[in-house]
């Protein structure tokens, strides 16, 4: 059954295994999104369904509440929740300092209201995701629908200042229809492809109306769990100043790769 698995996705997996050994009875927990965070919460219902791990979910977008559901944990809201303990979630990018660009799964404003709601945020990633800077990852851009071409207009005039390398963006696409994200919102992805001064790049383009929010996550990642496709992971911990290691048996368990959706 794992051999099925690429390389990358065997990553993803050990660090997504790994990081649902954070979570403890009675834990209010951030759910992420994407195919990373889809593993964390399919490790997890199998902790419920077979160590009777009891916690609180709260999932940041629809599509992960379907899967927290389905494999059996509590799903509650943030506002039901009112504070997390940890949220873990996957990414686009991570750089040494622990800052990320996520939102490639176009879930990027749940996650950070949720992250920053949190005691503590785990990113899990497969090696893939370090990069010295950021900005090789097209920067999803939250917009609201009214306006968006002027907003997009704004936001590229703007970029002119900025320390990056390129100031073109594009509508995210669903087919023929432009994306729309769990809020109603589109997405516009930035193509940078370095960002010099991403705090203060976080700052200028959500000073901008017509703009929600940016995948720009500036402190607010306290450690990162990086998989590599044979089993060893990366506990680097931002706080700590630590790097930890550890290696993760593959164990062919059909209950947890089965159907795989993502
Ligand atoms: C979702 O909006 C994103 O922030 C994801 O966390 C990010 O795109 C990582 O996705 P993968 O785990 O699928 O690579």
């Amino acid at each position: 059954m794992t051999g099925e698995l690429s390389p990358i996705d065997k990553a993803k997996f050990v660090a997504a295994k790994r990081a649902a050994d954070y979570v403890e009875d009675g834990m209010r927990v951030g759910l992420g999104t994407g195919s990373t965070a889809a593993w964390l919460v399919r490790c997890l219902g199998e902790r419920v369904r077979e160590d009777g791990l009891r916690f609180k979910g709260v999932p940041t977008s629809t599509r992960t509440a379907e899967l927290a559901r389905d494999v059996g944990i509590e799903v509650i809201s943030l506002d039901e929740a009112r504070w997390l303990d940890i949220t873990i979630d996957g990414a686009d990018e991570f750089d040494g300092d622990l800052n990320l660009i996520k939102g490639g799964g176009g879930a990027l404003l749940q996650e950070k209201i949720v992250a920053t709601a949190s005691d503590r945020m785990v990113v899990i990633a497969d090696i893939g995701k370090e990069v010295e800077t950021l900005g090789a990852f097209p920067l999803p851009v939250e917009v609201i629908p009214f306006g968006w071409q002027t907003t997009q207009a704004l936001i590229e005039e703007t970029l002119i200042s900025m320390d990056v390398m390129g100031r073109h963006s594009s509508l995210r696409m669903n087919g023929e229809a432009p994306f729309v994200t769990d809020e109603g919102n589109h997405i516009l992805d930035l193509h940078l492809h370095r960002i010099g001064n991403a705090r203060q790049l976080a700052l200028v383009i959500n000073q901008m109306p017509g703009v929600v929010e940016n995948g720009l996550f500036i402190d607010i990642c306290d450690t990162v769990v990086v998989g590599y496709g044979d089993g060893r992971v990366e506990i680097r911990d931002i706080n700590e100043g630590t790097v930890e290691t550890d290696r993760l048996d593959f164990v062919e368990d059909d209950n947890l790769f089965r159907d795989l959706a993502d």
